[in-house]
């Protein structure tokens, strides 16, 4: 009994697993080599409703995209799915880049960066026999912009000239960045830290970046609300000299994080917050 409980409970586990995983594991495809001329790509069906194929002959994918040869293949053959192209006779060395796409259960899974150099055993024997291979389904192939793959990767993945740090290239029409402040405080946004400091050039404003007090959250809103210098810290505060020390965001011993009062240049009179992604977020924007 005890070992039914607790198999059962490992069972459940692995389905949960297998649940949680965002992606399917789908087992690299089978390529051969047709004679006279081209290649065979096939990928036994575990439940899939759609095959997706995107090819290179000697030109390595440097990032998800259509590449030479492309076929969204929506039906299988005695349980395969199979794409074929023979435009091109193969020599040994010769090197086919490819990635795949299936969906399976409504769930799509990608497999990037594959590939199949054409060795000299396989180009003596040769796979395949004309006479079946140069047989197609009118409905095996269809490449339309309401395909699937299309609609997920074609698109998307025409790179953009936007510069995402830490990115190698980010898809036009693709969203690099969200923020939904659903959050009570600034600590525990990962993405943002707040200035502290005195803003000084080109515009010299009558106000200090203190986070205190100035910046709140509700219901995913960002609050700032500036407030006066002297309601918050007393008047007399306006004529101090105030160093804001190991906290300042600007440039340490500068006029942005040291403040000397003089008659003709108080303290700043109003406090406001400014918050910045530096540091964690820069992206250039282009078109
Ligand atoms: C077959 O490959 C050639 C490049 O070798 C490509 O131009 C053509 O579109 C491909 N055909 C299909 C159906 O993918
Ligand atoms: C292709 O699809 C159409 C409509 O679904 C069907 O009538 C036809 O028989 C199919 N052809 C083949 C060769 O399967």
């Amino acid at each position: 009994m005890t070992c039914d409980v607790r198999s059962t409970l490992f069972f459940l586990f692995v389905l949960i697993r297998i649940c949680l995983a965002q992606n399917f594991e789908v087992p690299e495809p089978k390529i051969e080599i047709l004679k006279p001329k081209g290649f065979k790509v096939t990928l036994k069906d575990d439940g899939y409703s759609f095959f997706g194929f995107r090819g290179n002959i000697n030109e390595e994918f440097h990032e998800v995209n259509e590449g030479q040869m492309k076929a969204d293949i929506v039906s299988k053959q005695g349980g395969y799915w199979v794409y074929k192209n023979r435009s091109k006779k193969l020599e040994v060395g010769d090197t086919i880049f490819y990635w795949i796409y299936v969906i399976k259960g409504g769930k799509g899974s990608m497999s990037p960066f594959l590939e199949y150099t054409v060795s000299a055993s396989e180009n003596e024997i040769g796979v395949g026999s004309p006479s079946v291979n140069s047989y197609t389904d009118p409905n095996q192939t269809t490449t339309t912009p309401e395909s699937p793959l299309s609609k997920r990767f074609g698109k998307l993945c025409e790179v953009s000239k936007t510069v995402v740090q830490g990115e190698n290239s980010v898809c036009e029409g693709s969203l690099i960045f969200n923020e939904d402040f659903d959050t009570t405080g600034l600590r525990s946004l990962s993405k943002w830290n707040a200035e502290i400091m005195f803003p000084t050039e080109p515009d010299f404003p009558f106000n200090a970046y203190i986070p205190d007090n100035t910046v709140s959250f509700e219901d995913g809103s960002l609050v700032i609300k500036p407030v006066l210098t002297e309601t918050q810290y007393g008047e007399d505060f306006l004529y101090n000299t105030v160093n804001l020390g190991v906290r300042c965001t600007g440039k340490i011993d500068r006029s942005e994080c040291r403040h000397e009062a003089s008659v003709l240049n108080v303290f700043p009179p109003v406090l406001t917050a400014k918050i910045s992604t530096r540091h964690h977020f820069t992206s250039v924007w282009k078109i």
